[in-house]
């Protein structure tokens, strides 16, 4: 069986990033038919402008982005809250992979969105918003593919989410849900 290549964006910049923990979880509880790649490099894509979204123009760290989401079969996206929403550089990300128009490399691929953040809620306008945003972008995304972590900070304080076997054993479930959507996108 070929294996699942999901592209990780993490909504988080900080060193010590509860969210970025998340995405390393992700990468230990993978299936072994499932490999995720976390993207870096976010904070170096400038915000999306049309005037430089022309052939020649376009940044570096945009291609770069626009390519690794091109290769990939699936997306996770995992990102903390920020004043009730995702925080910029995620959306700026998803404004960059959502051009070109009609063309876009999100386009039908199974996208799930999960993340932690301190609220009791655990970010989930921030995930609903992201899949809202995702959508319109053109992904797919799985709707029954979600994780919303509240007391991020004291919850991961001193236990790192992969050996937290509640939040590994769902981040695990997430990495097989997308794996399986996208044999069915495939088939
Ligand atoms: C600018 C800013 C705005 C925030 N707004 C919210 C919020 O609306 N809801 C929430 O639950 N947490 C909010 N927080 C707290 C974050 O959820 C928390 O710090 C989280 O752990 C950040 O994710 P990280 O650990 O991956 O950096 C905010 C934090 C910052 C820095």
């Amino acid at each position: 069986m070929s294996s699942t290549n999901v592209l990780a964006l993490v909504g988080s910049l900080r060193q010590g990033s509860t969210n970025r923990q998340l995405a390393e979880a992700a990468e230990h509880v993978a299936p072994a038919d499932v490999v995720v790649n976390v993207f870096t490099g976010l904070e170096d894509i400038p915000f999306y402008n049309e005037d430089v979204d022309v052939e020649g123009t376009v940044p570096a760290a945009a291609l770069k982005l626009r390519a690794a989401a091109a290769e990939a079969n699936a997306v996770l996206v995992i990102s903390p809250e920020y004043n009730g929403t995702m925080p910029a550089v995620l959306k700026n990300a998803i404004d960059w992979l959502s051009r070109p128009f009609g063309a876009s490399a999100l386009s039908g691929k199974p996208t799930a969105v999960i993340g932690t953040a301190f609220g009791q809620y655990g970010g989930v306008w921030a995930h609903d918003d992201a899949r809202k945003s995702l959508t319109i972008a053109g992904a797919t995304v799985v709707e029954d593919a979600k994780l919303s972590v509240p007391n991020s900070v004291v919850r991961f304080a001193e236990l790192h989410p992969r050996d937290d076997a509640e939040v590994a054993d769902a981040v695990g479930g997430i990495l097989n849900t997308l794996a399986n959507a996208s044999s069915a996108e495939a088939a």
